[in-house]
């Protein structure tokens, strides 16, 4: 049995049915007992929460393997921490985290901050592991850049000319679902990335395309991106963790630590990833005005 924490997330739903095609027993935990989205037929279903460490001591029974995705939270590293103890106090075979890409400790970026440190905190805690690092999911363009985007074709971030190979969650899925379930992985950590890297003004020639209208990206300092992030509601801790993230990116140049290709999507799954321009091309058919 498998258990995925996390699996509502665009990676945990992509890893299940990737897990159950591949006639893998899963159990996936969710805090919800209802969702719009059911998980797939054969999947069992538990109720728990990170938080509460009862919840996470019985979804392992019965469990040999853990996939453990925490969505962004100011609690990421005690969550982590939690599921972790519980896997190595159960004796699970291996646990395979999602974290992010540059994971490190001393992370001036509270997100890469965060991950490094559950990374860490994962290599020592006496049992077999291996972690996915994605960079950042070009699901975030059609999801936040395209709504963002103005009449007049304007949209912002405080990334400069930042390079980023935006990597597709169902390719972070599927690396995930090697690592778990194929033989020879344990104590691999992999960076998944996509094929290419790019800018966000390239990302805004490619909106032209897949819009078919004029797009525009509009390099701005991080206070403009702080205040648009805190109009659309979220929180002081999300608005600094996604104005330092992008922050980190600039600050690391145009070919920074965000820029690099890896060939972990190829290499695990045997297929090219997939690129931004035929993820726009699913949302956006043939160029569709909007
Ligand atoms: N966005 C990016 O570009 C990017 C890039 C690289 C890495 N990452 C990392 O990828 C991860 C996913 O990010 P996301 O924004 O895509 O997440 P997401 O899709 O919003 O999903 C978050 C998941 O975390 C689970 N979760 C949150 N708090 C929990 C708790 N207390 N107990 C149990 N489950 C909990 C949620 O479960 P429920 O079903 O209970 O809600 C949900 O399945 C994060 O660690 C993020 O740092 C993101």
């Amino acid at each position: 049995m498998i258990l995925v924490i996390g699996g509502r997330s665009k990676i945990g739903s992509a890893l299940i049915e990737n897990l159950v095609e591949r006639g893998e027993p899963v159990r996936a935990l969710s805090r919800a007992h209802e969702s719009p989205r059911p998980f797939p037929a054969g999947v069992e279903s538990v109720v728990g929460d990170l938080g509460d460490v009862e919840s996470l001591n019985a979804a392992m029974v019965g469990v040999k393997k853990v996939f453990l995705l925490c969505g962004p939270t100011p609690d990421e590293v005690a969550f982590n921490k939690n599921a972790i103890d519980a896997a190595a106090a159960h004796g699970i075979e291996l646990l395979v985290r999602s974290s992010i890409l540059g994971a490190d400790g001393e992370s001036p970026a509270t997100f890469v901050r965060d991950h490094g440190m559950c990374d860490e905190y994962l290599r020592s805690a006496g049992l077999g592991f291996a972690i996915v690092r994605p960079n950042m999911f070009m699901q975030n363009i059609p999801e936040n850049t395209m709504p963002s985007i103005e009449e007049s074709g304007n949209f912002y971030t405080n990334t400069g000319n930042a390079r980023i190979s935006m990597v597709d969650t169902r390719d972070v899925a599927a690396a995930a679902a090697v690592l778990l379930t194929e033989p020879g992985h344990h104590g691999e950590e992999v960076d998944v990335t996509g094929p290419e890297a790019f800018g966000y003004d390239d990302v805004a020639v490619k909106l032209s395309a897949a819009m078919g209208r004029p797009v525009a990206h509009v390099a701005v300092p991080d206070d403009a991106v702080r205040s648009a992030l805190a109009g659309f509601g979220l929180g002081d801790w999300m608005v600094e963790g996604l104005v330092g993230l992008f922050r980190d990116y600039r600050q690391s140049g145009t070919d920074g630590y965000a820029a690099q290709v890896t060939d972990t999507v190829s290499r695990c799954t045997g297929r090219d990833p997939r690129s931004l321009d035929g993820l726009l091309a699913e949302v956006q058919p043939a160029g569709a005005s909007r």
